[in-house]
């Protein structure tokens, strides 16, 4: 059988939770899209969480409400899924490429200050795959240098760095809940901050200008917004998922555990570090590998699915640049894939997707 890669899951809780949304014939974003923002508010402890349409408007939306738009330039990730860099240019502003550190694929602070220029805004790091960035040095950066820090932890709901929530550094942190992530509701995101005026920007900025609903037909718009609304039938999915965080966080850090004891001495491999201690928690387990194309190859054999990395920001043709200055995000980007990590995945399907990685260990040549 096919050992797919990642798949959201739903069962009955779901599918009731819908159902009573549809019943109650108000499916417009409404009473469980608040009920789900304070969930997620209380579950990570922040003041305030905004739900959107997807993460990458979340994004957007949070540069917007901190005032950023054309003729201004944010610090992004080399490597990172290329929504974070659209986001920015959905506000009109252009995006400022940095390479990553090798050992925890998050933007490498070192290299953020040598980026700075007289129109940088704002700095995204990105929490990928739940591995908080280096938040001590970007937010000291921030401040002397008098940014914005608007994280992507898009991939990070749940996950802690250094024993706080990742979502809740900086001025605003953006989820997902697209269809691989820990909760889903298919598409949509949220944003979280602790800024009242944040808080009130973005309600205004995702419903044409209203801080609160209205009629919908003599209703005031003071300030300019759009449509970003998030719908009570996908809160009421989202907080069925969410009721399962906790049991999904525990099998993500059980699923590691036995990757990582099935792969103990295999060679020609790495299984990148994650801070357990400090309540870092992986939605997905990550691999590197030498020979990456053989081990893919081997995969298409045995019928597992898995997920190369993705490629350097700065060889997408929208934000095309020389390959210097990305050397880490290179090497990464081409050693990387993400292994079957699915919700129920079980200890004997992680012993045959091991199996097949230490053939390649078998491989001449590989160190
Ligand atoms: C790191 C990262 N940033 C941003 C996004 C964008 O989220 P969405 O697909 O909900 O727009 C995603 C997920 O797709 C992501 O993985």
């Amino acid at each position: 059988m096919k050992l797919r890669w990642f798949y959201p899951q739903f069962d009955e809780k779901e599918q009731i939770a819908a159902m009573k949304v549809i019943e109650s014939q108000y499916i417009n974003d409404g009473e469980v899209t608040a009920q789900f923002e304070q969930a997620v508010a209380n579950f990570i402890g922040c003041k305030h969480c905004v739900a959107v349409t997807s993460g990458t408007a979340a994004i957007a939306l949070s540069l917007m409400a901190l005032g950023i738009g054309p003729g201004d330039e944010v610090i992004v990730p080399d490597f990172t899924f290329i929504a974070t860099a659209n986001a920015v240019r959905l506000t009109g502003a252009e995006v400022k490429l940095v390479d990553i550190e090798p050992v925890r694929f998050t933007i490498d602070p070192n290299r953020i200050r040598s980026a700075i220029g007289p129109r940088t805004k704002a700095i995204i790091p990105v929490d990928v795959n739940g591995r908080g960035a280096d938040y001590a040095a970007i937010e000291s950066i921030a401040k002397e240098c008098g940014l914005a820090v608007i994280c992507d932890s898009a991939e990070a709901l749940g996950s802690k760095y250094q024993g706080k929530y990742l979502g809740t550094y900086g001025d605003a942190g953006c989820f997902s809940f697209s269809a691989n992530k820990t909760v889903s509701s298919g598409q949509g995101g949220m944003v979280a901050t602790n800024k009242p005026e944040v808080y009130h920007r973005l309600k205004e900025l995702k419903d044409h200008g209203r801080r609160f609903g209205g009629t919908g037909g003599n209703d005031l718009h003071p300030v300019m917004g759009y449509n970003f609304k998030y719908t009570n039938l996908q809160a009421a999915i989202a907080l069925a998922q969410f009721g399962k965080i906790e049991k999904r966080l525990q099998h993500f850090q059980q699923r590691d555990q036995w990757y990582r004891t099935a792969l103990e001495f295999c060679e020609g491999i790495t299984l990148p570090l994650l801070h357990t201690d400090t309540g870092e928690v992986r939605q997905w387990t990550d691999l590197l590998c030498l020979d990456r194309s053989r081990l893919e190859e081997l995969f298409h054999k045995e019928a597992i699915d898995c997920r190369p990395f993705w490629l350097p920001l700065h060889r997408q043709k929208p934000y095309l640049l020389p390959d210097v200055g990305f050397e880490n995000t290179i090497q990464i980007s081409a050693q990387g894939l993400w292994l079957p990590s699915f919700f129920d995945i079980t200890k004997e399907d992680i012993h045959r997707v091991a199996a097949v990685i230490h053939q390649i260990s078998q491989v001449a040549g590989v160190q």
